[in-house]
């Protein structure tokens, strides 16, 4: 297959470069803003103008900068709801299957169970009402050939991210302060791309038309960022302690949701996979790092 991945320099995007070695039987074109600005209408046009006739679009790309988006409304908007629309238009002219990945930020965070695909979304900040935005317009636009896969907390051994911060400040510090009372999944991104990797190479994703559906992917088990940080911690022999705040002990601009724990069981059954428990993960992720 010939497959476009959006977004090379994120840490998904970066994620996929490092495995696809072991996928030589597909054809990668890996672009980056350079190739491709999604923030601007022409570039996406002009980009499928030239290059067209992909199997796959996997796009990586979105605006993450969660608290910066409430002051960039309409770039974030561009980006993650906008672009996704015209990617989803050119997928489906040119019969392309789309993977589009989303964000557990589309919750409320308000729920006490683990979030299914199929409760109702709310988000309570311009990144996640982008990025909910994103999911409609592939829903509306490409009502077969797509896939939404939500995620959360990525972390990897590329670009800027949680476990790299607290690594800097484990290094630092004697005690720092992490706010206690947010309740989510980490994703180690390799896990992540590993997951798509193994979907696309299915033949009922491959070969078949298939309704477009929204899944959730994080890895198994669930925390709060402080007993996070203290994972981190414990794992790279690294003596600083962590004391657990309030999240109103923590000001941010955006408003994070309290609880997003994703659950796993459709795409785990559906593609027949298993995903192993975040504090495997980061080991294996820390392993990377040192
Ligand atoms: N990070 C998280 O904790 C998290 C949580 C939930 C969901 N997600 C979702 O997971 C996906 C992957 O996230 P990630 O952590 O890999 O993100 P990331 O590391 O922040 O990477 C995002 C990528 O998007 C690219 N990008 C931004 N604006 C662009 C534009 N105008 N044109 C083209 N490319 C542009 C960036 O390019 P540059 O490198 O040039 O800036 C960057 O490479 C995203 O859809 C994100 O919304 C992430």
């Amino acid at each position: 297959m010939k497959i476009l991945v959006i977004g090379k320099n994120g840490q998904l995007g970066r994620s996929i470069q490092k495995l696809i070695s072991n996928f030589n039987h597909h054809k990668f074109t890996l672009t980056g803003r350079e190739e491709l600005d999604l923030s601007s209408s022409e570039s996406i046009s002009k980009y499928f103008d030239t290059y067209s006739h992909f199997d796959v679009i996997i796009n990586c790309a979105a605006y993450t900068a969660v608290d910066r988006a409430e002051d960039e409304i309409d770039l974030a908007n561009r980006i993650n709801h906008l672009a996704v629309k015209k990617l989803a238009e050119f997928a489906n002219l040119q019969n392309t299957k789309l993977i589009h990945i989303s964000t557990d930020y589309v919750f409320d965070g308000k729920n006490e169970s683990l979030y299914l695909e199929s409760d109702n979304p709310n988000p309570i900040n311009v990144y996640g009402k982008t990025k909910l935005l994103g999911e409609k317009t592939v829903l509306e636009t490409m009502p077969n050939n797509a896939l939404i896969i939500r995620t959360s907390w990525v972390y990897s051994e590329f670009g800027n991210n949680f476990v790299k911060t607290m690594l800097k400040l484990g290094y630092e510090k004697n005690e720092i302060n992490v706010v206690s009372d947010q309740i989510g999944s980490p994703t180690y991104a390799i896990d992540l791309a590993r997951a798509i990797l193994h979907i696309i190479s299915n033949d009922n994703f491959s070969k078949k038309s298939f309704p477009t559906e929204i899944f959730h992917f994080s890895n198994m088990g669930e925390t709060s960022w402080s007993d996070f940080a203290k994972e981190i911690f414990k794992l790279s022999n690294l003596n600083c302690k962590v004391t657990p705040i309030n999240t109103d002990q923590y000001p941010t601009t955006a408003v994070r949701p309290k609880n997003t724990t994703l659950s796993k069981e459709k795409i785990t059954k559906q593609f027949r996979f298993q995903i192993p428990l975040w504090k495997q993960s980061l080991k294996e992720c820390l392993n990377e790092i040192m």
